[in-house]
């Protein structure tokens, strides 16, 4: 379970939701259990590329580096858009092959959770009971969808 750790610890500096070989960088994210299953959560702006990608992808896979470290790569997967530049490519990084049928990671990062959709949701804000969210993460109407992933399964990159 030092995965689960891990994950929860570095989310805020970020990780890497990757599909189709696209990295966006999140830093939401939920582990638990649902229909008997254990599940990661990822969350993920309307207005993103990768929202774009998951409308048929059946499968993302986060890729948690080691602490405190890929924060350049975290930074520009962050701010820059799978619709306008390669960033693996320009970022020289590699993918890792995936183990579980979830999509390639990305390579050099500590682990790799691979998901397999199980359900989808719009956080229709008329649902957020707490209207002070609504005007700080909402205002411009780019509203989240939530993907709840089965885990099918981690691996830890060898160093
Ligand atoms: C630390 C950090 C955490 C982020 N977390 C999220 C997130 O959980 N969900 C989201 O939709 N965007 C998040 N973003 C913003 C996206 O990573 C950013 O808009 C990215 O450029 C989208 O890439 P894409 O267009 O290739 O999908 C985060 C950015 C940073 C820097």
């Amino acid at each position: 379970m030092d995965w689960m750790h891990e994950t929860i610890k570095q989310l805020p500096k970020g990780a890497f939701l990757m599909v189709k070989g696209n990295p966006m960088t999140i830093g939401w994210a939920q582990f638990g259990i649902i229909w008997g299953k254990k599940t990661f959560t990822v969350y993920v702006r309307e207005s993103r590329y990768t929202h774009l990608l998951l409308a048929d992808a059946g499968t993302f896979t986060v890729s948690v580096p080691e602490y405190g470290t890929m924060s350049e790569a975290l930074a520009f997967c962050g701010t820059r858009s799978g619709r306008d530049v390669d960033k693996m490519r320009a970022l020289s990084a590699g993918l890792f092959a995936n183990r579980f049928g979830g999509q390639d990671g990305f390579a050099g990062c500590r682990y790799h959770i691979e998901c397999r959709i199980l359900f989808r949701q719009d956080l229709n804000e008329d649902r957020i009971e707490d209207k002070t969210l609504v005007d700080r993460y909402y205002a411009d109407g780019d509203t989240h969808t939530m993907y709840v992933g089965e885990i099918l399964g981690v691996t830890e990159e060898p160093e």
